[in-house]
């Protein structure tokens, strides 16, 4: 039900019409009883600042941005909190008096779902692979360096990403390599985590060289895809019987971060990842 004290959130991206933050918001509004309403808005790359600028005049009192905002929009607010400044992204915004900050969950929400996926934490003590230089690789770098993991060998096709990603995220800790590379096969031996934040498997393509065969048997896999909910590499891994995760519950934990952000409510977030890891209708 909407009044006329409705709060409006919402997210802006270009497609927007598969996005799952509605449903989770709506969710999260219904378990915590507040009054809000979360819309998803078609905005173009032209018309993103146009559209943020507009937040404060239409008291909204935030959006997530996606794909292709993310990056963009920290040319157009007026504040950027350390998260979206490190991961150079912003996934949320906050409307505070007028000004528009620009948070980033996403590391905080990858984070949250490690712990809750392989709580055992025998991960943390080993190197980790991180499978991919993208937006989304970031993010999960900057969550991995607050953790007491050893090394973090970044494989990427252009390894020259992966370089540049070492020295601004990771310098200390990380390691480039091409995903191609002949040492993939001893990172793998050795990790006691792999993340996969590559696009590859969303369309059912495994990650070449890749052989988990090798993986140590308390390794952790984790897939940021969560559509589909497994892909060839989590297959594996579970037909390996190694700890094994996709990205659903880090979908969903940066859903919850944001909305504490705007609302101050922390919401459960384990009946929300289960609603949305069944099939619609059930
Ligand atoms: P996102 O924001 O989701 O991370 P992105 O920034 O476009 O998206 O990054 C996509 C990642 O998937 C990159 O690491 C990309 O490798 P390159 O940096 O070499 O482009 C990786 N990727 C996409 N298609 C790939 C493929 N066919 N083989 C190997 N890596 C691939």
């Amino acid at each position: 039900m909407i009044s006329g004290a409705t709060r409006v959130l919402g997210v802006f991206g270009d497609p927007v019409e598969h996005s799952l933050s509605p449903r989770m918001h709506a969710e999260f509004a219904r378990s915590t009883g507040a009054d809000t309403v979360y819309v998803p808005f078609r905005v173009s790359p032209e018309n993103l600042r146009t559209a943020l600028r507009a937040l404060p005049a239409l008291s909204v009192l935030g959006v997530n941005l996606t794909v292709p905002h993310k990056e963009a929009a920290t040319d157009f607010l007026d504040e950027l909190a350390p998260a979206a400044r490190a991961i150079g992204a912003v996934n949320t915004v906050i409307d505070r008096q007028g000004r528009l900050v620009g948070d980033n969950t996403d590391a905080e929400g990858f984070l949250a779902d490690l712990r809750a996926q392989f709580p055992d934490r025998s991960w943390q003590g080993k190197p980790a692979l991180v499978l991919g230089a993208g937006g989304a690789c970031r993010a999960v770098i900057h969550a991995l360096v607050e953790t007491p993991i050893p090394e973090i060998a970044i494989a990427n096709r252009s390894p020259d990403k992966a370089e540049r990603l070492v020295e601004e995220l990771c310098p200390d800790r990380g390691k480039p390599i091409a995903l191609d590379s002949p040492e993939l096969g001893a990172w793998i031996q050795q990790a006691g985590l792999i993340v996969n934040t590559t696009s590859l498997g969303l369309k059912g393509e495994t990650v070449p060289g890749c052989d988990l065969s090798r993986a140590r048997v308390d390794a952790g896999v984790y897939d940021l895809i969560y559509s589909p909910a497994e892909t060839p590499l989590l297959q594996e891994a579970r037909s390996l019987g190694l700890a094994a995760s996709n990205g659903l519950g880090m979908l969903v934990r940066q859903g919850a971060a944001s909305y504490r952000l705007w609302t101050g409510s922390d919401p459960a977030v384990e009946p929300v990842i289960q609603l949305l890891g069944s099939p619609p209708g059930e």
